[in-house]
């Protein structure tokens, strides 16, 4: 379950650093001085760029330094501008608008984890094994990425010596998941974050484990079966606290129906990974079709994310 401590936040940015070939790393102030939101290893914030986008990027930096955030940005060539921006336009005293933090990837307390990280996947990570360490856990990272002047942090997970496996494909291969993963171990939290197809081999080389003994953090929304939106009917949606019933065709978000009757939910992906606009469900059976929420919470029905989320039945009542 996602948490929220969120605050709306000009911040100025102080610096610039390249962290690897194709990752800079920003180091964010609160522009009129003042500390910054405290954070838990874990949490992301979002970032209002130049051109009018909206990105979630994991803070990495140290909980500690109240001062200042640090975020890391993977440029993306095929991408849809965030990670442009960011290299392109942002430079030390750009200003930039900022909602957060929010955490939907929490470190549970544990004795024990194995970290997994691929690629821009680290951000997320560094500050979970810098926090395992500090509580005296027993942990490993492994760590792969396309080649070694692509991967970021490098440098500053050398202090962890023979804790983090270095892993580049072009010299190393593929992870070995299914070996360091092979046995399960209970009392043993797996954190994992990167792209689609590690988060899937993570999952399936956790099959036998406990269950919750994985956790991951999506990037990208996983994506919806075209036969399942083919389907998409009409219901209604009651806003309690608004006292208004707006109906959502097929083909509509209810956060768009929502807003086309004056209701403006807090929202910001609009792709079900971020977790901004969880709503809590006061009645109806929701079509949970985020990226967020653990298979038990999703059929436990309690919220859901309106961004993507519809609904199994002719209604559903929100508390909005
Ligand atoms: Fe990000 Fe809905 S706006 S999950």
């Amino acid at each position: 379950m996602p948490t929220a401590v969120e605050s709306d936040l000009t911040l100025l940015v102080r610096q610039l650093r390249w962290e690897s070939e194709g990752v800079v790393s920003v180091v964010l102030e609160n522009a009129d001085g003042s500390a910054l939101p405290a954070w838990e290893p874990g949490a992301h914030v979002d970032l209002h760029l130049p051109g009018s986008i909206v990105r979630q990027y994991s803070l990495c930096g140290s909980p500690d330094r109240s001062g200042q955030w640090r975020v890391g940005v993977l440029r993306e060539e095929s991408g849809r501008g965030g990670s442009a921006a960011v290299h392109e336009k942002v430079r030390p005293g750009t200003v930039i608008a900022a909602r957060g933090p929010r955490n939907n990837f929490v470190l549970r307390p544990s004795a024990a984890y194995v970290f997994i990280a691929g690629g821009i996947g680290i951000t997320p990570i560094l500050s979970m094994v810098a926090a395992a360490d500090a509580a005296g856990a027993q942990w490993s990272l492994l760590y792969g990425g396309r080649t070694r002047p692509s991967m970021a942090f490098i440098d500053e997970l050398a202090a962890y010596g023979d804790r983090v496996l270095i892993h580049p494909q072009d010299e190393l291969g593929l992870l070995p998941l299914g070996e360091v993963l092979r046995d399960p171990r209970p009392g043993t939290l797996v954190y994992c974050c990167g792209p689609e197809p590690l988060l899937r081999a993570a999952e399936e080389a956790t099959a036998a484990w406990p269950a919750g003994s994985l956790v991951v953090e999506r990037f990208v929304p996983l994506p919806v079966d075209p036969a399942v939106s083919a389907n998409d009917t009409m219901f209604t949606v009651e806003a309690a606290a608004s006292g208004v019933t707006v109906a959502v065709p097929a083909g509509t978000t209810i956060v768009k129906a929502l807003e086309a009757v004056g209701i403006f939910p807090p929202v910001s992906c609009e792709e079900g990974i971020c977790g901004t606009c969880e709503t809590t469900v006061l009645g109806g059976i929701p079509d949970h079709r985020d990226s967020l929420l653990s298979e038990a919470e999703q059929a436990e029905g309690k919220t859901m994310m309106i961004c993507v989320g519809r609904s199994r039945g002719d209604r559903l009542v929100l508390d909005l």
